[in-house]
């Protein structure tokens, strides 16, 4: 499976014989590429470019989520945020609660300009990297103020505030930290209520 954050990657992947190609809309935590094309474009100009199955990634929180990347033309998802709020997700609790606080105005992207943009919580510390990037900072002057285990250090503590914490919008949707299990049952008994609301509708019932 290779993942890509644009149509002709994928078309690039499936030319060089990837089995299934995962696509990753603009919303996504990580690296989710330069070209602001979000998940409900992607994954259906994904789906039509390319003969292999696609998997949806990027702004999938929950049940409504799931089925509209299967409507869009996807064969799967994959969620990784949501992940980030769970029991078994080991990062401090501080930086969990930090999550079902945030909104879906609270990311930013850091490294645009370096060519591999990284989407994360937006703080002191992300606004301060962004600021060195319009100044023209090189990589070498914003490692010298993330680096040394800094961040790390803060993200070991629970200071939010002062590490670079990948999350996608879809941190909007955190309101809990069930365990994995929880999560996915949720998300999958919610699905059917999804489909029955979205059958009712179309059929014009609802
Ligand atoms: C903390 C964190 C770390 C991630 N690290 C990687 C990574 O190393 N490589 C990668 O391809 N994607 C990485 N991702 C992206 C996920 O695999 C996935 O594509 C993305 O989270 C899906 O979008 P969503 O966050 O909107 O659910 C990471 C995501 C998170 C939340």
């Amino acid at each position: 499976m290779h993942k890509c954050v644009g149509v002709r990657h994928a078309m690039t992947a499936e030319r060089l014989g990837a089995d299934i190609v995962e696509v990753v809309g603009f919303e996504a935590a990580g690296h989710p590429g330069k070209d602001p094309i979000g998940s409900f474009v992607l994954f259906p100009q994904a789906v039509d470019a390319v003969k292999l199955p696609v998997v949806a990634a990027g702004g999938i929180g929950d049940a409504r989520g799931v089925v509209a990347a299967f409507a869009l033309g996807a064969e799967g998802v994959c969620l990784g945020t949501v992940f980030m709020a769970t029991q078994e997700c080991p990062i401090h609790p501080n930086l969990k609660q930090r999550l079902i606080e945030a909104r879906e105005t609270d990311t930013m992207l850091t490294f645009y300009s370096k060519g591999d943009p990284m989407r994360a919580l937006r703080n002191p510390l992300t606004i301060q990297i962004q600021e060195m990037e319009e100044k023209g900072a090189t990589m070498q002057d914003i490692i010298a103020v993330i680096g040394g285990g800094k961040g790390r250090h803060a993200a070991a503590v629970g200071e939010a505030d002062w590490t670079i914490l990948s999350i996608g919008q879809v941190v909007a949707q955190i309101h809990d930290v069930p365990t994995v299990k929880e999560l996915v049952d949720r998300i999958m008994d919610e699905v059917t209520d999804v489909q029955e609301r979205l059958s009712n509708t179309l059929s014009g019932r609802g």
